[in-house]
C-alpha cells in the first residue's frame, strides 16, 4: 500500500456530531502524507506489525468487526486480505484520514464491504456485544481518556470474544534500548518533522515517551473490564500487542 497523495483532500471535514479540534484533529493535517510517513518511520515494520495485530484476532467468516482509530485503513486493509468474508467497520475521528481510507478502500475494491464511521473511542455508538473482535492500531496512545475507551471496548465486543491492541513504546529494557531511545527521541521528530513540514511528529516523539510500560498497560486494561490474554514484544520493545477478551462480569459497569 501507499499514500494517497495524488488527489486534494477536502478543503473542510464535513459537519457532523463531533466537536471540531476533537482527539482526531492533529491527524487531519498529516492525513495526506501519514501512510508514507509511517512506513518511513517504522522502517516498514507497521505492515508486518499490523499482520500480527490481524493474526491475534482469530477471524472466521461471517464474523463482525471493529477496527478502532482506523486512520487510514491499513488495519482494515489486512483484516479483508486475511478473512474477506466479514463485516468490517473502522471508526475514527478525523475526517481527512477517513477520506484517505474511503480511497484506498474504493482502489482496492472493498468499500463494499466496509462501513466507516466518524466517532471516538471512549463513546463508541454500538450495542453492547456487538463485534466478534477488535482491533487498534497505534491508536490508543492517542486517546485522551484510555479508560473510558477500554471499558467501551469490553462492552462492544461479546463474550470470549477477541480485542487486539498493537502500541508504540519506548524500549527500556536490552541491550539496544540506546539506539531506540536515539531513534524516538532524535530521527522521529527530525525524518518527520522534515518529511510532512508539520510539528505533529515532536507530539509522537513526546506520545511514545509517555506511554506506559507494558505491564502499567496491561494492568490498565484488566481494571477497564479486559482479561489479557498475552502481550508480545515486537522489535526488541519498540512496539507491543496486547492480545484480550472482555473480562466475565464487566459489560455493566462499563455503559
Ligand atoms: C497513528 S494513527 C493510526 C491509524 C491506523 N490505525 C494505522 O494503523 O495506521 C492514530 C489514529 O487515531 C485516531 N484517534 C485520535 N483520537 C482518537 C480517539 N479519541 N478515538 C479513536 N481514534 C482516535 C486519529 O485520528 C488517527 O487516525
Amino acid at each position: 500500500m501507499s499514500a494517497s497523495t495524488s488527489r486534494p483532500l477536502p478543503a473542510r471535514p464535513p459537519a457532523d456530531d463531533l466537536p471540531a479540534g476533537g482527539s482526531g484533529a492533529m491527524f487531519d493535517h498529516i492525513a495526506g502524507r501519514y501512510d508514507l510517513l509511517n512506513r518511513i518511520i517504522s522502517l516498514g515494520l507497521d505492515r508486518r506489525w499490523r499482520r500480527q495485530l490481524v493474526a491475534a484476532l482469530e477471524l472466521k467468516p461471517g464474523q463482525r468487526v471493529l477496527d478502532l482509530a482506523t486512520g487510514t485503513a491499513d488495519v482494515v486493509l489486512e483484516i479483508l486480505r486475511r478473512q474477506p468474508r466479514l463485516e468490517v467497520v473502522g471508526l475514527d475521528p478525523s475526517p481527512r484520514m477517513l477520506a484517505v481510507a474511503r480511497r484506498k478502500l474504493a482502489r482496492a475494491g472493498a468499500a463494499e464491504r466496509v462501513v466507516l464511521r466518524r466517532g471516538r473511542a471512549e463513546a463508541l455508538p454500538f450495542e453492547d456485544a456487538s463485534f466478534d473482535a477488535l482491533s487498534i492500531a497505534f491508536g490508543i496512545r492517542n486517546v485522551p481518556d484510555r479508560p473510558a475507551a477500554l471499558r467501551q471496548m469490553a462492552r462492544v465486543v461479546r463474550p470470549a470474544g477477541r480485542v487486539a491492541i498493537l502500541e508504540l513504546g519506548e524500549p527500556r529494557v536490552g541491550v539496544l534500548t540506546p539506539l531506540a531511545r536515539w531513534y524516538v527521541h532524535r530521527l522521529v521528530p527530525a525524518v518527520g518533522g522534515w518529511l510532512s513540514g508539520a510539528r505533529e511528529y515532536a507530539y509522537l516523539e513526546h506520545s511514545i515517551a509517555a506511554f506506559p510500560p507494558p505491564g502499567r498497560f496491561a494492568e490498565l486494561m484488566a481494571r477497564h473490564g479486559l482479561e489479557v490474554l498475552a502481550v508480545h514484544a515486537l522489535a526488541f520493545g519498540a512496539c507491543h500487542l496486547y492480545v484480550a477478551r472482555p473480562a466475565a462480569g464487566v459489560r455493566e459497569e462499563a455503559r
